[in-house]
């Protein structure tokens, strides 16, 4: 179905325009003749209303960059439509798929597999070790990433966790495939908004372009590809593919889930990793987020925001500053 936002889309893709300015209402170099100066002030308004409907409904805030896009977007668009369409999106349901079009074109899916090297290390070194510990008994690793984007992070995960097992005698090599010892499994969840990046994820197939996924791979991590063929209409010239191998894949699930959301998808989780997204986010959004990821753990779990993000729900958390970061341990103070 096409909605409002790819219309505008193309009526602005078939004109490019350079990206302008940001929504404080002031004339911007697209719109500097006068007569065009009350017409910039309308859009802008009408972009502040629709931005406001954005961060109530997805978390993300104001900024330059999503400004910029929202400007671009709706540009080219008559102003007596873009009223309505924003007055009509205000009454409709966040599950609406012009809201999800919209959400689409807005977030910034960057990733690729791992990302954080030392962060990575401290997950098999120090993190991986502790969960083993905490789950000697019930024999059973839970992780939840909870802005996936396109998926790497979730493979990451999975193939971390097994290794650590491997080291720990809870897993071997078995004709090929790295699988856990009798009675033992990883269960590794991925989440986010954006049904674009969830399909790619689960496709589970990446390609070696430039500055693409595997941008930082280590040689260790390559056992866990296979090639694969990609028809030719849909493969880019010169790109060679590859696919996330069964024994990791079969440990992984996909779904669609806003992080405003204050029920969790999942409860019971050992190992949460929210990482990249919530410096999107205002601070009180950032805390409710925060609790909503202490709702999904088990006592003893670890939790992975960043360097970049800042605890802000402490009580929840015992801080550890491992070598590659801060990670936090959650204690059992009820939620
Ligand atoms: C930059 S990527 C981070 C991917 C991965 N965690 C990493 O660190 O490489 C940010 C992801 O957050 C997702 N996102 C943004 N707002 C969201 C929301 N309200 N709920 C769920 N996911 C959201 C975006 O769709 C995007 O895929």
């Amino acid at each position: 179905m096409r909605t409002a936002v790819d219309t505008a889309r193309s009526a602005t893709s078939a004109a490019p325009t350079p990206a302008t300015s940001t929504l404080a209402p002031k004339p911007m170099s697209g719109f500097s003749k006068p007569e065009e100066t009350t017409q910039s002030r309308a859009l802008l308004l009408l972009i502040n209303e629709l931005m406001g409907g954005v961060e109530t409904r997805f978390g993300i805030k104001p900024g330059t960059l999503v400004e910029r896009k929202l400007v671009r977007i709706f540009k080219d668009m008559p102003m007596a439509t873009l009223k309505d369409w924003v007055e009509s999106m205000n009454n409709c349901s966040t599950e609406h798929s012009e809201w999800q079009s919209l959400v689409e074109n807005l977030t910034v899916h960057e990733t690729y597999f791992c990302r954080d090297p030392d962060l990575m290390s401290m997950l098999g070194e120090e993190i991986m070790p502790h969960l083993l510990n905490l789950r000697k008994t019930q024999k059973q690793v839970q992780i939840w990433s909870a802005a996936s984007s396109t998926g790497e992070e979730v493979y990451d995960l999975t193939f971390s966790a097994l290794r650590a097992m491997q080291k720990a005698g809870y897993a071997r090599m078995f004709e090929g495939k790295l699988v856990p010892e009798a009675g033992w499994s990883v269960f590794s969840f991925g989440t986010d908004i954006s049904n674009q990046a969830l399909r790619t994820a689960k496709a589970a197939v990446y390609g070696d372009l430039g500055m693409g996924s595997f941008r930082n791979l280590p040689d260790e991590w390559k056992s866990m590809f296979e090639d694969v063929k990609i028809a030719p209409a849909n493969a880019m010239p010169g790109v060679n593919y590859f696919k996330i191998r069964e024994w990791v894949r079969q440990c992984t699930r996909f779904e669609r889930f806003n992080l405003m959301n204050n029920r969790p998808p999942v409860m019971g989780m050992d190992l949460v990793f929210c990482r990249n997204v919530l410096i999107y986010f205002e601070d009180p959004i950032k805390k409710a987020v925060q609790t909503m990821l202490a709702r999904s753990m088990s006592t003893g779990g670890v939790l992975v925001l960043g360097a970049s993000v800042q605890m802000l729900v402490p009580e929840y958390f015992e801080s550890r500053l491992g070598k590659g970061g801060p990670w936090y341990v959650r204690n059992d103070t009820r939620v």
